[in-house]
């Protein structure tokens, strides 16, 4: 008997193999994001690397201002992901390189420009740049996730021309909102430009 044979012999057994392998199959692409974001990646995996009382507002005598999560739920706090990786298969996928620390959330480990350029740059600042230059390449789309730009509700006059002017000359979130939550990291002067076709 050859193998076709057989599957026909047990093609009832082979078909319902199949539909639960599709039916796996199509569960992990549903489930694969929403399963990282929620219960693999928690601030306590990040918390295994990154220091409590550094990063988590919620320590005691912690460098981190709590942020909400829901505008009316004021005992919300945004957790890591929600600012630090972005929707997006990839992006999912860079979780997991992160944690083998194969590659940073994004994939690159390095300041080049700023090394290039000769700077020394102390190894905390680099990362705080790192964090700000992807948030500016990518338009704070953590960010959006939340905020809806148009409907923010100002409390003070300023924000109000701030952003009128945010949307006039394009400038995002990160541009203004930085050392929104951790400790203060001075932004570096050449920090948001455009890449100019010239740059390598
Ligand atoms: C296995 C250890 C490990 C875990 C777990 C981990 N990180 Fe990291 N993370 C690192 C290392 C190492 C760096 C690089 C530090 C440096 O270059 O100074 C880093 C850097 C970062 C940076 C700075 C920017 C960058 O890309 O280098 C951010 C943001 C970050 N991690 C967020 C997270 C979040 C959010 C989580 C949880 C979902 C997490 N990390 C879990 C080890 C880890
Ligand atoms: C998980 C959702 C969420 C994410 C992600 C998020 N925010 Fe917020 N943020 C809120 C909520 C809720 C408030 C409370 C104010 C409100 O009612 O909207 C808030 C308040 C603020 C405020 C005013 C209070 C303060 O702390 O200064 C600023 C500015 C702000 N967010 C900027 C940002 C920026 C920039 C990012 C991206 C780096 C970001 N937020 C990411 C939900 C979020
Ligand atoms: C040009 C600079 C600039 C940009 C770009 C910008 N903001 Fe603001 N934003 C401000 C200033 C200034 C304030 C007022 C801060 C204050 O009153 O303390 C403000 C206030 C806020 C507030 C608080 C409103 C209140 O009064 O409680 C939130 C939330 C906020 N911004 C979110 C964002 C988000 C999200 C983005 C990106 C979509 C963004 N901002 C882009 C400058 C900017
Ligand atoms: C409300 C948004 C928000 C939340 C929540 C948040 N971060 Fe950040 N994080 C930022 C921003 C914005 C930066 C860029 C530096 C800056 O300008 O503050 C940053 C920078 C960092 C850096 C780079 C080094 C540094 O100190 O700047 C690391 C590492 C980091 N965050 C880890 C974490 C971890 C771990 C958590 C969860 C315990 C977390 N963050 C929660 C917004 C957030």
């Amino acid at each position: 008997m050859d193998i076709f044979d057989l599957l026909f012999k047990y093609r009832k057994a082979v078909n319902i193999a199949l539909g639960v392998i599709a039916v796996l199959f199509v569960s992990w692409i549903f489930a694969y994001e929403p399963v990282t974001r929620n219960f693999v990646a928690q601030d306590a995996v990040c918390n295994y690397c990154h220091l409590p009382w550094e990063f988590n507002s919620d320590e005691r005598l912690t460098a981190t201002k709590p942020h909400l999560a829901h505008p009316d739920d004021k005992t919300s706090q945004a957790t890591c992901v929600d600012c630090h990786l972005p929707e997006g298969w990839w992006n999912t996928t860079y979780a997991y390189t992160h944690f083998l620390s194969v590659t940073d959330l994004f994939g690159h480990m390095r300041d080049r420009d700023s090394e290039r350029a000769g700077d020394w740059i102390p190894p905390r600042a680099a990362t705080a740049y790192r964090v700000r230059d992807r948030m500016f390449e990518n338009d704070s789309n953590t960010c959006r996730t939340c905020h809806v730009e148009a409907e923010i509700k100002f409390t003070r006059e300023r924000g109000v021309n701030a952003h009128k002017l945010a949307i006039k000359e394009k400038k995002t979130c990160i541009e203004c909102h930085n050392n929104l939550v951790h400790r203060p990291v001075d932004v570096r002067a050449n920090a948001f430009k455009k890449a100019s076709p010239s740059d390598g």
